[in-house]
């Protein structure tokens, strides 16, 4: 049977090179471009095409769909960082805007018919307190919400007019590497990944922003979802677009949330020693509680069972920490 093309954009990152290895597991020809602005080529499958280029520069992306046969499109190439899109928010609509553009303009001219966009809980922002549905209040905080809830109508008004399906996914807190270790987090600020490299290297503490929340340990409260269950997600999101010939948006959690106090004592828990902890005052921007309502998620996917739990995501962040350590990547060229 002709193996299906994937294009994956920012397959090069976390998320995105994930999802590329599940691809080529399950059989699909994977094409990943990436402008390894925050990417990796060493994430990136062996099995993977990969191209080295900017989803801003058209010419370039369009020579990549007319060499190969695209069937469907994973977009996750963004900027993503809240406090970065807050000092340049022109880079954000640029990257997340007008690069989203310029794929939209490419998959409706060479009549793509699938497309899945990575979007964020961020999209809610503070006006939401507790579980959120997809249909509720969108109002986000930072530049990058702002980018990435432009992205959503963007891709809903193309998919529209050139009648291709869509699955627009919002990631809750996403977490954990690869379960083979091939893949995982290389540099980001979020609470697993610091904690991992601090236990790494041996620094047994961690800062915690704000311990007056209205939360039961005064900590503010989120939704991880596992990196493993997430990619699964999407390869269950692209069967079921194209099998129902519908398209779709989803908040994409577990429905069950936890404290970041609680997350710390998880990995105490796990590695069996006491972790310091520095409380700090409340940072602008975050959000109290937040957390996914998943009713639509496990209705539309029933296939999509999470399998992951958070001590197993921990283990993995911890393993995949130490791999990077012992090999040294940071020293290793893009
Ligand atoms: N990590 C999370 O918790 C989280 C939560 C919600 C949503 N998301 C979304 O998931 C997607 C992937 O995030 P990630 O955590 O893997 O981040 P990441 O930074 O590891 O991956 C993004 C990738 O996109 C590439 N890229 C950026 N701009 C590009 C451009 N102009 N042209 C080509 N490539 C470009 C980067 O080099 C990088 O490899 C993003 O769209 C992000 O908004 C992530």
């Amino acid at each position: 049977m002709k193996r299906v093309n994937i294009l994956v954009t920012g397959g090069a990152g976390y998320i995105g090179s994930k999802i590329a290895h599940d691809l080529i597991q399950n059989k699909f020809n994977v094409i990943v471009i990436d402008n390894l602005a925050t990417g990796y080529k060493f994430l990136v499958p062996k099995k993977a095409k990969f191209i080295k280029a900017d989803i801003l520069n058209y010419k370039k992306i369009e020579s990549i769909f007319i060499k190969y046969k695209i069937d469907s499109v994973i977009h996750l190439a963004a900027s993503l960082s809240v406090e970065e899109s807050q000092k340049r928010p022109l880079k954000y609509y640029m990257n997340n805007v007008l690069g989203l553009e310029n794929m939209l303009k490419l998959v409706s001219e060479f009549q793509v018919n699938s497309f899945v966009l990575s979007s964020t809980c961020a999209i809610f922002g503070n006006s939401q307190r507790g579980a959120v549905h997809e249909n509720s209040v969108q109002l986000p905080e930072s530049n990058y919400g702002k980018t990435k809830l432009m992205s959503e109508t963007l891709l809903i008004n193309y998919a529209k007019k050139f009648k291709f399906q869509y699955a627009i996914l919002r990631y809750f807190n996403v977490i954990g590497a690869d379960k083979f270790l091939k893949t995982g987090p290389v540099k980001s600020p979020t609470l697993f990944k610091v904690l991992a490299k601090n236990i790494i290297s041996n620094n047994l503490s961690i800062k915690i922003y704000g311990k007056d929340y209205s939360t039961k340990d005064g900590t503010c409260l989120r939704d991880f979802i596992d990196i493993n269950d997430l990619s699964n997600l999407h390869l269950e999101a692209l069967k079921k677009i194209k099998k129902l010939k519908k398209s779709f948006i989803l908040n994409c959690g577990y429905g069950m949330p936890k404290t970041v106090l609680e997350i710390v004592n998880e990995f105490a828990k796990v590695i069996n020693k006491k972790i310091k902890i520095n409380y700090f005052p409340r940072r602008n921007g975050d959000v109290e509680k937040i957390y996914c309502n998943n009713q639509r998620l496990t209705k539309i996917l029933k296939k999509w069972k999470p399998k992951f739990k958070l001590n197993h995501s921990i283990k993995n962040q911890l393993m995949w920490e130490k791999k990077l350590r012992k090999y040294n990547v940071f020293t290793k060229r893009k």
